[in-house]
């Protein structure tokens, strides 16, 4: 099989030409025969070991400049995920839009004295001053709001300004395994500086049309922050989301993502399903929300993936 997608009714698999089968089937798909002749084996994922010490952190940033692709989702499940496995978790909102922090309870980050703004742009801001624990143990957050829609103008006037949140994460680095970095959807200086403070990309892509539209362009900046400012960024992975299984559409754009970027898509897809949007009206991770549901497990799956895909806390994995 080669795609794990999870659904609600517990079913583990890609139900993919099974649409018509009943949810808690296991279907089987001939060796090679789906995505044209590109089905891969699933691995099993080891249980990540516990850890008794932490850092330094590896950096990932969650980068598409395509808006809805799943790019806040995955940076609150995933890292919640990788908390309910030990790891210590730093979550970075880099969006203006401060969605990753209402979906961490924040309910109005307009009222946040203090945001990854204040951090970025006043030397006096210290970064343990900015940041927040959550109700998940192990996962803390560094808030944004509507301000750092500004910081990205001041930023053209500072010297060295692609390395900026670079600089402001240095300091907590060894305090966490994984820095989590939520993008805005654009590539422009602030999405710059998250490439540049990272080790790695993950880029989630929608199972819909139009999934790979822009994705050159983001891989051309990838090479260029490559080339000029973070020679050690690698892409981590290719994520698929909001997959519905019951479409042959979805399939053959999975099939189309991985033609494109091969093995460095991951195993693990997340199924579309209501009870993302649902765990965000509640400002909690979908782990903790309904941590039964397909969704959590999707996202543990992935947790697992990641960590068997890094050797842990190592930063030039
Ligand atoms: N797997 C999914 N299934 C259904 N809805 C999803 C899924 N992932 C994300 N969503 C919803 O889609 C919208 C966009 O997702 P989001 O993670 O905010 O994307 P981005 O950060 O890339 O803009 C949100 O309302 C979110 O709750
Ligand atoms: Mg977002």
């Amino acid at each position: 099989m080669s795609w794990s997608g999870y659904d609600d009714a517990g079913t583990q698999g890609p139900t993919g030409a099974a649409a018509a089968e009943p949810a808690n089937s296991h279907w089987q798909e001939p060796p090679g025969a789906a995505l044209g002749g590109m089905s891969r084996p699933k691995p099993e994922f080891p249980e990540p070991p516990p850890v008794d010490r932490h850092g330094p952190a590896r950096v990932v940033a969650l980068c598409n400049q395509k808006g809805g692709v799943g790019k806040t989702t995955t940076t609150i499940n995933l890292g919640a995920a990788l908390a309910e496995y030990g790891r210590r978790v730093l979550l970075v909102d880099f969006d203006p839009q401060g969605a990753l922090s209402v979906g961490l309870g924040r309910r109005d980050p307009r009222e946040l004295d203090l945001t990854i703004y204040n951090l970025l742009m006043q030397r006096e801001v210290t970064i343990d001053k900015v940041l927040l624990h959550t109700e998940v143990e192990g996962l803390d957050l560094i808030p944004s709001n509507i301000d750092l829609s500004a910081a990205e103008v001041q930023m053209v006037g500072e010297v060295a300004r692609e390395q900026m949140l670079s600089r402001a994460l240095a300091p907590v680095l060894d305090d966490y395994d994984v820095v989590l970095i939520d993008c805005q959807p654009s590539l422009g200086l602030l999405t710059i500086n998250a490439l540049t403070a990272a080790h790695g990309v993950i880029v989630p892509l929608e199972c819909e049309f139009f999934a790979l539209r822009g994705v050159a362009l983001l891989m051309d900046t990838i090479q260029k922050v490559k080339e000029r400012l973070n020679e050690d960024l690698v892409i981590d992975g290719f994520l698929g989301t909001m997959y519905d299984p019951r479409t042959l559409h979805a399939r053959e754009v999975l099939a189309t993502i991985m033609e494109g970027f091969g093995d460095k898509v991951f195993h693990t897809v997340i199924n579309r399903t209501v009870r993302f949007p649902d765990a965000t009206v509640a400002g909690e991770p979908i782990t903790r929300f309904d941590p039964s549901s397909g969704g959590a497990r999707a996202y543990r799956e992935l947790a697992k993936e990641v960590l068997a895909r890094w050797p842990l806390g190592v930063r030039d994995a």
